[in-house]
């Protein structure tokens, strides 16, 4: 991404002519980002020690799931659909590895006929599997009793949290996999998303390797993912350098006083998506109250939903006009609700940036994750197209829906 005579490039391509020749809005994302973010991240750990599983939820496109692929990225999966999703975009069922929740045991005998392996967070349902399965391999997802993540939504360790068998419940997990002859190979936690400090993973870290240490037949451990990326101008990203570093050591030491060759995941999803991709969208009204100025963009919560359910920021560019006199606006998406302002942050709902007329265009940053894996159709508004710049040149890799994408699952009509 780049300003040239005051108008947003990415790579040499102006948002402008990528509006012209794909329609309004639309995703975009840059493969050399996506790139970068995957090296970056699997530089800082020592070749060998560790399987990098993105996170598919974050998005799913086959075309970047493709790419990540290349990078030498396994998969963390949650649903049915998305194992199949990955499977059918060319991963191997060994790259997979399945962590959904209140799962039916029907998806988790899908994963076992593809030789997908499974990751279970309940005594409920690790008894259920060792009844359908005994006498095989599987690994147990714990709640390590510590969470951390930019909003409460986003916490998923700890007491108020449902995932994952907490962990002073650990002896009657073994006791299961003892009964019905389970080999436990590994444990796994995810204690949230969007974490700025170290501090918490590392607490969790130690928690996870107390329970881990009780599993004789061990093989890997799954640290989950949750790193967090700057959305804000002054915020500090996670310092993943250091991260790395002391997750490495103390792995290691682990794994020596273990006495065999242990295997390190983790599950990035907006570290490796977020920063690669943005939603663009156009100006269509300006609306003045005595207190605000509403400006206007076709396109909604249904795009991007992430300010509107979390308060969360996303930077956001007049890409028509980089800088300029500057105003405070507010900016609202098309959708008939009140919440429906990308301009959020927490409470606090204008921004200051070149006063936007109608027509230009407006970016909104790092929506590469959790932007168009959450959108939906509400108010009956198709999902916009996704386009990747790659070596100078731009490729559609999802078209906008249709009216008829929107109606097929209609039985009443036509
Ligand atoms: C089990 C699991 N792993 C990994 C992730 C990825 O989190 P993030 O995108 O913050 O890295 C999530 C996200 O919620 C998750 O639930």
């Amino acid at each position: 991404m780049k300003i040239t005579d005051n108008k947003l490039f990415l790579e040499n391509i102006s948002v402008e002519s990528l509006m012209q020749e794909y329609g309004s809005p639309l995703y975009i994302y840059e493969e050399s980002v996506l790139r970068s973010q995957f090296r970056q991240l699997s530089s800082g750990f020592p070749q060998g020690l560790l399987e990098i599983h993105y996170s598919m939820k974050a998005n799913s496109n086959p075309s970047l799931l493709n790419i990540l692929r290349e990078e030498g990225s396994s998969i963390d999966a949650v649903s049915e659909f998305e194992v199949r999703l990955a499977l059918e975009s060319g991963f191997e069922p060994q790259q997979i590895i399945f962590t959904g929740n209140n799962n039916t045991l029907a998806e988790i005998e899908y994963c076992v006929e593809q030789d997908v392996a499974v990751n279970l967070g309940s005594l409920v349902l690790l008894e259920k599997y060792a009844e359908r399965f005994p006498h095989t391999k599987v690994s147990v997802r714990i709640n390590p009793g510590i969470g951390a993540g930019h909003h409460a939504h986003c916490i998923t360790g700890g007491p108020d949290s449902k995932f994952g068998i907490y962990h002073d419940q650990i002896e009657a997990a073994l006791a299961i996999s003892k009964k019905y002859g389970l080999t436990l190979n590994g444990v796994h936690s995810h204690i949230g998303t969007g974490i700025y400090s170290a501090g918490p993973m590392l607490e969790a870290m130690e928690m996870i390797l107390n329970v881990a240490e009780k599993f004789p037949d061990l093989e890997f451990v799954d640290f989950g993912g949750g790193f967090g990326i700057p959305y804000r101008p002054e915020q500090q990203a996670l310092d993943m350098k250091d991260l790395s570093r002391k997750m490495t050591k103390r792995f290691q030491q682990f794994s020596q006083n273990f006495g065999r060759d242990l295997v390190m995941k983790i599950e990035p999803g907006k570290l490796l998506i977020g920063p690669a991709g943005l939603l663009l969208t156009t100006v269509t009204n300006i609306t003045e109250t005595p207190k605000y100025r509403f400006v206007g963009v076709d396109s909604g919560f249904n795009h991007l939903v992430r300010p509107t359910m979390y308060g969360s920021y996303h930077k956001i560019l007049n890409a028509s006009r980089c800088t300029g006199e500057e105003k405070d606006v507010v900016i609202v998406g098309y959708i008939c609700e009140s919440g429906d302002i990308f301009s959020r942050s927490g409470e606090e709902i204008h921004r200051s940036l070149p006063s936007p007329k109608v027509g230009e265009h407006l970016a909104i940053l790092d929506a590469g994750a959790y932007g168009i894996s959450m959108s939906s159709q509400y108010n009956f508004r198709p999902r916009p197209a996704e386009v990747l710049v790659q070596g100078g040149q731009s490729r559609l890799i999802r078209r906008a829906e249709s009216f008829e994408d929107l109606t097929q699952c209609y039985v009443d009509f036509n």
